[in-house]
């Protein structure tokens, strides 16, 4: 970049870095976020990092889950945001959570929930014969709506007659955005070995809940004959996850609803050598969105150094990728994949290292 332009951008207070908003949160997302924080200063990306303190200390103290105006704020002063995790066993109610990173999806409308699913390395997969070639696919979760809008209620609590009702929200509008949004990942994103994405499968219970699956399987077919250059596949979520564990190398791109794409995206962690390994990002498109490893808080290892910091650093190369700045990604990734080969990792998945020796090994890798 030249001086003068430089210059230029400093004295009209424009920066030419990416604003990233961090909430590492609780338990091991504040363990594993530093070294996703490590790997993107490495790589030497024009970020800017500001971060926020809002998890269970933090409501533990002054009863603060979301700041006023909070969401309103990181969409508008930031450019993306880097999550860890929320959940604390001091706070049982998990309200914290709820409101901060289940409210950030609904309120910030980060409809879709982009999990993909790579086997780095064959020695990971729990899988008899399968090799890092066979598992490179991407489940698209809703992300706004289904049983997570917290839409029902109890009647006659505590009573031998009690009543708990939790309403499935499936709008049109809601399924047909992220059933787009899968064909259209389908149509930019190649596989891994650089060819083309060919296949989209709709998951879904509509054999039982055939007010929600009608809806779906509508929108759907109707979606899909817009996108003929793609197979469209279905197949019930109770079928589907017998056949990811049987031959996970038949899928390639995956649509399905907010409770079972939270389902299915856990086994499909298992697949990459669990859930240390697995990143995501919420995304609406043009809006800043949110990216976070697929993982909880891990209560019992948090605190430790044991925890894997491969799902936080791959998370945060989709981040650079969602922002433009591919090659920095791909040092990234090339990196954990190193980190892989060579065995500098964490115990869940083989290696001997603790969560900052494992980061510093991936980050002085992206530098060199
Ligand atoms: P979890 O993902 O925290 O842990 C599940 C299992 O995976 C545990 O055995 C844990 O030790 C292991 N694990 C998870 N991440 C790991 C890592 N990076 N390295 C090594 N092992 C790892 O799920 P949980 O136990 O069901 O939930 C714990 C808390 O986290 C709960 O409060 C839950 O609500 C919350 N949670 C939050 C998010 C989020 O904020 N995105 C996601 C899932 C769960
Ligand atoms: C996830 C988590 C969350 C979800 C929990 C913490 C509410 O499991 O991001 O996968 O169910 O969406
Ligand atoms: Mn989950």
């Amino acid at each position: 970049m030249g001086r003068a332009r430089t210059r230029l951008c400093y004295l009209f207070g424009v920066s030419l870095k990416k604003k990233i908003a961090i909430l590492p949160g609780d338990g091991i997302g504040k363990e594993v976020i530093p070294q996703a924080i490590r790997a993107l200063e490495a790589v030497g990306a024009p970020l800017e990092f500001t971060s926020f303190d809002w998890g269970a200390d933090r409501y533990l103290t002054d009863k603060t889950t979301v700041p006023p105006d909070g969401f309103a704020m990181l969409g508008r002063d930031f450019d993306a945001i880097l999550l860890g995790a929320f959940g604390d066993p001091r706070v049982p109610t998990n309200i914290h959570a709820k409101e901060i990173l289940l409210g950030m999806r609904v309120e910030m409308d980060l409809y879709a929930n982009v999990r993909p699913v790579r086997l780095l390395d064959g020695r990971l997969c729990p899988l008899k014969g399968v090799e890092a070639k066979d598992i490179d696919f991407v489940v698209v979760r809703e992300n706004t709506e289904g049983v997570y809008g917290d839409v029902g209620g109890v009647f006659k609590k505590g009573t031998a007659d009690e009543v708990a009702i939790q309403e499935d929200i499936n709008t049109r509008k809601g399924v047909e955005r992220v059933v787009r949004y899968a064909f259209e990942y389908a149509a930019n994103h190649l596989r891994l070995d650089g060819s083309p994405r060919q296949n989209v499968l709709m998951c879904d219970k509509s054999n039982a809940m055939t007010h929600a699956g009608g809806l779906w399987q509508r929108v759907f077919k109707q979606v899909g004959s817009e996108h003929p250059q793609f197979k469209c596949e279905h197949m019930y979520v109770d079928a589907l996850c017998m056949q990811m564990v049987r031959d996970p190398r038949q899928f390639d791109v995956i649509v399905t609803n907010n409770m079972f794409g939270d389902i299915i995206t856990d086994l499909a962690a298992g697949l990459q050598g669990g859930l240390g390994m697995a990143a995501s990002g919420n995304i609406h498109p043009g809006k800043t969105s949110m990216f976070e490893p697929v993982h909880g808080s891990a209560p019992p290892i948090a605190g430790k150094n044991i925890a894997n910091p491969f799902g936080a650093i791959l998370t945060a190369a989709m981040m650079l990728r969602h922002l433009g700045l591919g090659a920095e990604a791909e040092k990234i990734e090339a990196a954990v994949l190193a980190a892989l080969l060579a065995k500098k990792t964490t115990v869940d998945i083989g290696g001997t290292l603790g969560t900052r020796e494992a980061g510093e090994w991936v980050a002085q890798r992206v530098g060199a």
